[in-house]
């Protein structure tokens, strides 16, 4: 079953970005704080995401990403100046990937290999080439053309449009249960990188497999 698997989907951010490699920026600009503000701000970004989608009122992904950071401060009690803003967006453009994702990618490679994310072409190649990602990957997809957020299943059809591979020989991998979900309620296979050892949500849906680390997917893909 797996060897039908010809293309490789990664969501970016939580599942080879981790988003909460902020926290050490936010701790150094308010001590003590940085774990609570990075989990409000990517909470707040994502709900964003959602209701614009829902409202028809999108607005790319930086700009999300910054509204999500604007509310999270203010609901912390935490004075954001233009200074602090721009240094907390810039850390977004240099995110660190998960220790064991280049070298995953590197053992994957053979197959398409491809990033679909809310992210904007703004934000994606600059997190990409600065993890040092660009050349392992085939092709870096964003919504922004779509202008709608995952998961919307026209963002999924978008990935087998670019990459010119069927629906049924594309794996989609994603520590996000809403955006694994939203890809096996397409009809990708899933693979589900459980990276906090969580339920599976309730959605009546669920991923193909899970996983705890990127580090079991080469295996996980060879098996026969
Ligand atoms: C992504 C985020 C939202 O699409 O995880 O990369």
């Amino acid at each position: 079953m797996s060897a039908q698997i010809k293309a490789l989907v990664f969501d970016a951010y939580g599942t080879l970005f981790d988003v909460h490699s902020v926290i050490r920026l936010c701790d150094e600009l308010w001590p003590g704080k940085g774990s609570a503000l990075s989990q409000l701000w990517r909470a707040k970004q994502l709900e964003y995401s959602w209701q614009r989608s829902l409202m028809q009122r999108y607005e790319d992904f930086t700009r999300v990403t910054d509204a999500g950071l604007r509310y999270a401060c203010k609901a912390l009690g935490l004075p954001l100046d233009d200074a602090r803003r721009a240094r907390l967006m810039d850390a977004y453009l240099h995110l660190e990937p998960y220790p064991e994702v280049r070298d995953a990618l590197e053992r994957l490679a053979g197959r398409k290999l491809a990033i679909l994310s809310n992210g904007s072409p703004a934000m994606l190649e600059p997190v990409v080439a600065n993890a040092g990602l660009a050349r392992t990957l085939d092709a870096v997809i964003s919504v922004d053309g779509l202008r709608i957020y995952k998961p919307d299943p026209r963002v999924y059809a978008l990935a087998v449009e670019k990459l010119g591979v069927p629906t049924g020989a594309i794996g989609f991998v994603s520590s996000n249960c809403w955006d694994a979900l939203g890809a096996k309620s397409f009809g990708f296979r899933v693979f589900w990188c459980n990276r906090a050892a969580m339920p599976v949500d309730e959605l009546g849906v669920a991923p193909d497999h899970e996983l705890r680390s990127l580090a079991e997917l080469p295996a996980l893909i060879d098996a026969a």
